[in-house]
């Protein structure tokens, strides 16, 4: 089981908005810096793919950016959830990163709790969903297997791994 971020209660959240200056957020990859600070409202304002930051002491530390997805599974996929469907309805996590200063520090296990509570809500709330998926680099499949994601099919030539989390588990 991982640590538990220690300062978690100190933690806030806010919609990503032009207001919030991420100018010093460095995760330390290019991609997901280019992201946040360029990409990520644009995505939002077309409804594909809403982030929101997370700040400690008023700096913002980190984000995490969620879709609606629908799930193609394989027949041992299907056969686990016991209905063969075309689609499973999903949560995706489509970008996370924290600022160097804060990672190996529990927060990015922390975050994605927070989205399997919110699948779980979104269930009671009367909207069926029964993944989290996530397309993970290759080099931070270890961590989503320790959050709880298994593989979704046999390794590709890909520099990421389309990967799930089972709520009902
Ligand atoms: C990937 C990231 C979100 C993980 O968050 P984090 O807060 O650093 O991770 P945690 O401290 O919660 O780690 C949880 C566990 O996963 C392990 N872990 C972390 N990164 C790992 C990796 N790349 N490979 C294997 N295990 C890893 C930790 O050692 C810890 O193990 P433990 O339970 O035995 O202590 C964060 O490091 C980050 O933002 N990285 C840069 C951006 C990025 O790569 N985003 C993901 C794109 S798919």
């Amino acid at each position: 089981m991982a640590q538990a971020f220690p300062h978690f209660h100190k933690l806030q959240y806010a919609t990503l908005s032009k207001q919030i200056n991420l100018k010093d957020f460095d995760c330390g990859d290019s991609d997901l810096n280019d992201f946040i600070k360029n990409d990520a409202l644009g995505y939002q304002l077309k409804y594909l793919a809403n982030t929101t930051c997370i700040f400690f002491d008023n700096k913002p530390i980190g984000f995490y950016s969620l879709a609606a997805d629908a799930l193609n599974l394989e027949s041992s996929g299907k056969d686990s959830v016991g209905k063969n469907l075309r689609t499973y309805p999903a949560i995706k996590l489509a970008r996370m990163a924290l600022d160097k200063t804060h990672q190996g520090a529990g927060l990015g296990t922390l975050i994605t709790e927070i989205i399997k509570g919110f699948a779980v809500d979104l269930n009671q709330k009367g909207i069926a969903i029964r993944f989290i998926t996530v397309d993970a680099y290759l080099q931070k499949v270890g961590f989503y297997a320790k959050c709880g994601f298994i593989a979704n099919h046999a390794p590709k030539k890909s520099h990421t791994v389309s990967m799930r989390y089972d709520i009902f588990r």
